[in-house]
């Protein structure tokens, strides 16, 4: 039906006879029998001049022959790809008619998203969306060619499943078969995972649909995409390696530029310095020790457990307002108060309580932090975990720069704990899953105390990007003894995990190779690359924040009939 693209239409192809196809954009009639057509297709917009076209509204799909033309002096576009040509001498075939669409393919008008999702294949028209979808296939296709350089084998995983564990509500499924029976859908192909690195797979990847029925945010939603992959007979270090490969080979393709080396750093390191375990390391304003400054000190507020500080330059300008907010903010978080002080051009202290305050304590927190002039500093002091926590959450606050700005900084983070807290019944959690390998180093600790337990690090590890947790993985527990043993601290109990996971225990009894894996979120890497905040504006048919789909306006009742043949009953909602 074309000889071309609109888009791609130059100086070179003046006098050639083309066709093309495409949605009519904006219309310019002159008189009554002359129109200038912007006619569009994915790959750009091209200007056709057409004689007698007024019955040609926007948005109606047409097929226009014509002559390739250089634009009249005065009349070139310098915005546009194809500013310099024009289509001249056209015929218009009208191939489908257009009602007037429900918001401006143009994308320079803002429209609400739940219109946008509504009629999402209008949206999809927009160049945002187009360059979203296409910069994900980019990046699919990046992802799949290094893993499979590397010797990873594409393997599909089941959707209908048992329960896998990590941590989200199940999304299930009513078997018809087996009334009262359900399935679950996998909230990721873990299990399937290993259970292939038993079957002798070796090297196994997926790009892999995943569910979770959890409250959706920016970065989160129902139905999203992982690369999924487990290696056997490799340690962390050879996963950091592929996964840092696959990455970077993504990027690549996206960007035109590799990512240099990608650092690593502690779990601990993470949150003593960022307050986070995922640090955003575009941006300093590291949270600064200073509890030894104030071991002696005579102010109340600061005989805590710990005091940190953080360092925001040029500070010292914000208003007592915007100080007050602050700490309106840091008690949100959960901090008992926030100290501020400014720094004035002479160096002094200016802050309401720098009269409790020793010289000595005055200037170990200007060296400290290495606080200058026109500096502001904000101290919180409480246990260590809330000193983080708040210093963390400020430190995004003040200095976090936009989504498209600052790069792509990476960063591992290493040795995360094994558990995380206690549940209700006194039994740690795992903070990756419970599969996850205790660090080599750290297996003694395993007969200690709670205390000693929460100190147990592990052989796991997140990929970081810009302050987004990109993706986990772990080296996996292969032995059953162990498996047990973990089980057990957790308060599984035998029939529980018999119950639970019975089938991977039995398999690991087979012959089960030491493995190990990672995941991460395809759909926050094109977020991320896409300099998008929102993981929906890289997602075709994404879900809104309440879950629900404006366009099929799933989820929906389901007849009499076929709750009948599954065997359900619907509850009148709770009030
Ligand atoms: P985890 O649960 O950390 O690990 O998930 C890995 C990555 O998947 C992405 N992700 C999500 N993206 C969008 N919406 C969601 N609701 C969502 N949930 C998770 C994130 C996250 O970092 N089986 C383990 C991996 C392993 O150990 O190999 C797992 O799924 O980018
Ligand atoms: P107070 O002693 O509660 O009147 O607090 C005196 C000042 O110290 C106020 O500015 C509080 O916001 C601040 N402050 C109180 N507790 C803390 C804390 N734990 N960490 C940091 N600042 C605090």
């Amino acid at each position: 039906m074309r000889t071309d693209m609109c888009g791609e239409l130059d100086m070179s192809d003046v006098g050639r006879e083309v066709s093309l196809c495409g949605w009519v954009g904006r219309r310019r009639e002159h008189g009554e029998h002359l129109a200038f057509i912007d006619l569009r297709d994915h790959t750009g917009v091209i200007q056709c001049v057409v004689d007698g076209a007024h019955d040609l509204r926007s948005e109606f799909v047409v097929r226009i022959s014509g002559t390739v033309r250089h634009r009249p002096e005065g009349t070139t576009n310098a915005n546009l790809a194809t500013g310099e040509v024009e289509v001249g001498d056209c015929t218009v075939e009208v191939l489908s008619a257009a009602e007037p669409p429900p918001f401006p393919v143009d994308e320079r008008i803002d429209t609400d998203e739940g219109v946008r999702l509504r009629h999402r294949y209008v949206d999809l028209r927009r160049d945002r969306m187009q360059r979203n979808l296409r910069l994900r296939a980019t990046v699919n296709s990046a992802i799949r060619g290094a893993m499979e350089e590397q010797g990873f084998v594409e393997i599909e995983t089941p959707m209908l499943i048992a329960s896998t564990p990590e941590g989200a509500r199940d999304f299930v499924v009513p078997s018809r078969l087996k009334p009262g029976s359900f399935y679950a859908l996998p909230q990721s192909p873990q299990l399937f995972k290993q259970l292939c690195m038993v079957g002798g797979i070796d090297r196994y990847y997926q790009i892999a649909r995943c569910l979770r029925d959890e409250d959706l945010r920016a970065d989160r939603q129902f139905e999203f995409v992982q690369l999924d992959a487990e290696a056997s007979f490799a340690s962390q270090d050879e996963v950091i390696e592929f996964i840092t490969h696959a990455v970077a080979a993504a990027v690549e393709a996206a960007t035109g530029e590799r990512p240099g080396d990608v650092p690593q750093m502690t779990w601990h390191d993470a949150m003593e310095r960022f307050g986070s375990d995922k640090p955003d390391i575009r941006f300093g304003m590291e949270l600064v020790e200073l509890t030894a400054v104030f071991v002696a000190t005579e102010f109340n507020a600061f005989k805590a457990d710990c005091v940190k500080g953080i360092r925001v330059p040029g500070g010292a300008e914000r208003t007592r307002k915007q100080l007050d907010d602050l700490t309106d903010a840091a008690k949100r978080y959960g901090a008992k108060g926030l100290v501020w002080m400014k720094v004035d051009a002479d160096g002094a202290i200016n802050s309401p309580v720098a009269k409790f305050l020793s010289e000595d304590e005055l200037s170990g927190i200007v060296a400290a932090l290495e606080a200058e002039p026109g500096d502001l500093v904000l101290l919180v002091a409480d246990d260590r975990r809330t000193v983080r926590h708040v210093l963390g959450l400020l430190r995004l606050e003040l200095g976090r720069p936009p989504v498209n700005e600052g790069g792509l900084r990476f960063l591992w983070v290493v040795d995360f704990p094994l558990f995380e807290g206690v549940d209700d019944n006194g039994s740690p959690i795992p903070m990756h899953h419970p599969f996850t390998m205790p660090h080599p180093e750290d297996t003694h600790l395993l007969d200690g105390s709670p205390d000693d337990l929460q100190n147990v690090r592990s052989q796991a590890y997140d990929l970081v990007v810009n302050g987004w947790e990109l993706g986990s993985g772990s080296v996996r527990i292969h032995r059953g003894d162990l498996q047990q043993r973990i089980f057990g601290l957790l308060g599984i109990s035998e029939e529980e995990a018999r119950a639970k996971f019975g089938f991977l225990l039995e398999a690991f009894r087979y012959g089960a190779p030491p493995h190990a894996g990672f995941a991460f979120g395809i759909d926050r890497l094109v977020a991320i690359l896409a300099g998008e905040e929102n993981i929906r504006e890289v997602i075709a048919f994404p879900k809104t924040q309440s879950g629900g789909d404006p366009l099929t306006e799933a989820p929906t009742p389901i007849d009499a009939a076929q709750l009948d043949e599954l065997g359900l009953r619907v509850l009148p909602p709770k009030a």
